[in-house]
């Protein structure tokens, strides 16, 4: 399948992985842009710009085709050495980014003169407008069932992907909600150009994730996510657990009056925890609604095919023969 994405990024599906906290590290992307997707490292997950170009290095091992680098723009206090963690990105000869959280401006003229394609994942159409005016070559669009951070619009994608059709010039994808042909296929009807997806690459043989994950993203059904911090406009859709359920007691209790320290026991540092070590009920973990759709653990090449074959059939037969 041909769209303006695979030709932007020189893959064979349009399908990318988008940027996972503890999932995206050389096992993933390879994986994915083995099979004709692009996998995506993540970042802030590898900590210093030392140890994301030795990611990247190791990443380069696995595999010859092309993947990307994500960079999430974070609100804190002590904010992550962005521009070394670009440097590195650049110093890696990596040609693609996707940046997330905040409006990648600043480093644009960085990324753009190292000649990297920048996909900037938001979930509202203004941000995607934005993206496209300060340069991005294309945007991902995060639709309100997303695992992660949905923003505070609370747009389904139903509405989002063709509101972002009518105003974009700029080539994107669907995010949030996509695990199979359907998904791609909707996609494409909808005016995007492929699509993202997070949770449903966590359930794949590669992901480097304890198999206690795994077995939380099958056993989940789609009443199973809940969203946390949006008080703090910080809004995070995580599988519920009993960490999750603690929070939200906090949440009712503490009103708009709750701060961050208040929360941090269930949110900060919980990630190795929960990836690693399989300790599910650590703390808030990003999973998406569609988890609901997730039944199995094929490799990711046994995905991505039946992905492909399946939407070749939807199109072909189902849609042509109506
Ligand atoms: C466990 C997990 C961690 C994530 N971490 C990040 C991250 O660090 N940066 C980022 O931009 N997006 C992150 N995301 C969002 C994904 O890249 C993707 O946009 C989202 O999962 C799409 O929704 P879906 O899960 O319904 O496919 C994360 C998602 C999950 C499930």
């Amino acid at each position: 399948m041909k769209t303006r994405i695979t030709e932007l990024l020189g893959i064979e599906h349009p399908i990318i992985q988008g940027g996972m906290h503890h999932v995206g590290y050389a096992e993933m992307a390879a994986a994915v842009s083995n099979a004709g997707g692009l996998g995506i490292i993540t970042g802030l997950t590898q900590g210093t710009p030392e140890k994301l170009a030795a990611e990247i290095a190791r990443c380069k091992t696995m595999t010859d085709k092309p993947f990307g680098v994500n960079i999430t723009f974070l609100p804190s206090m002590t904010p992550p050495d962005y521009p070394g963690l670009i440097q590195a990105v650049i110093d890696g000869g990596v040609k693609i980014v996707e940046t997330a959280g905040n409006n990648p401006a600043p480093y644009m003229p960085a990324l753009k003169e190292a000649g990297i394609k920048v996909i900037h994942k938001c979930t509202a159409v203004r941000h995607a407008l934005k993206a496209q005016k300060v340069g991005c070559d294309a945007v991902s669009v995060d639709g309100f069932e997303c695992g992660g951070h949905p923003g505070e619009d609370d747009i389904p994608n139903f509405i989002l992907l063709p509101r972002a059709a009518d105003e974009l010039t700029i080539p994107f994808v669907s995010s949030g909600g996509m695990a199979d042909a359907r998904s791609l296929v909707a996609s494409l009807a909808m005016g995007a150009e492929g699509m993202n997806m997070g949770t449903r690459f966590i359930a794949t043989k590669e992901a480097p994730v304890h198999d206690n994950v795994k077995a939380a993203i099958l056993a989940a059904t789609e009443l199973d996510t809940r969203l946390v911090m949006r008080p703090l406009r910080n809004t995070e859709r995580v599988l519920n657990n009993s960490a999750v359920e603690r929070l939200l007691e906090k949440e009712k209790a503490l009103g708009a009056d709750i701060k961050i320290e208040d929360i941090l026991p269930e949110v900060a540092g919980v990630y190795p925890r929960i990836m690693k070590e399989g300790d599910m009920d650590a703390g808030a973990w990003s999973c998406g609604m569609v988890a609901g759709l997730i039944n199995d653990v094929p490799t990711v090449q046994e995905l991505m095919d039946r992905i492909m074959s399946e939407a070749d059939s939807l199109i072909k037969e189902r849609l042509a023969g109506l």
